[in-house]
């Protein structure tokens, strides 16, 4: 009798063991971004104002900050949420890559836009 319940807890420490074992997190992977190629050319003012333009200012031109409207826009972001050359240090890229609480208003290339601005440097190009 006293061998069977051995046995028994014996049994069960094993599955949960096994089944604890067994267990693994899954953690949302922040998709790996290429460094660009070296020379890669990316203006402010050509390539990603037009994306606020026509994602961002309905919301971010005035009161909810950071205004995006383009003639306040570069000094609105740089420093406050841009450290230049550094992407996923900067809030901009953060809040705007999958995950992020303005990601859906930012498609896969426009992401990629505000990535190579940021890595080149966030010049007001
Ligand atoms: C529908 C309105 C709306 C749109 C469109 C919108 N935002 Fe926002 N955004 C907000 C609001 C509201 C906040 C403030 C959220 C908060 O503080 O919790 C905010 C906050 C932010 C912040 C600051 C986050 C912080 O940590 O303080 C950034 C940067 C930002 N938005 C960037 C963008 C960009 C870039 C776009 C365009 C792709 C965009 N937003 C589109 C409403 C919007």
């Amino acid at each position: 009798m006293k061998k069977r319940l051995l046995r028994l807890l014996f049994l069960s420490g094993t599955l949960l063991t096994l089944l604890t074992a067994c267990e693994y997190d899954f953690i949302t992977p922040t998709p790996p971004v290429p460094p660009p190629p070296p020379g890669d050319t990316i203006s402010f003012v050509q390539d990603v104002q037009p994306f606020f333009n026509s994602k961002c200012i309905s919301c971010h031109k005035g009161s909810i900050a950071p205004n995006l409207t383009a003639s306040v826009s570069y000094s609105e972001l740089v420093p406050a949420f841009v450290v230049a050359g550094n992407p996923s240090a900067s809030e901009l890229y953060n809040v705007c890559k999958p995950g992020g609480i303005m990601s859906s208003y930012t498609s896969e290339a426009e992401l990629d836009l505000v990535y190579r601005w940021i890595y080149a440097g966030a010049k007001n190009n």
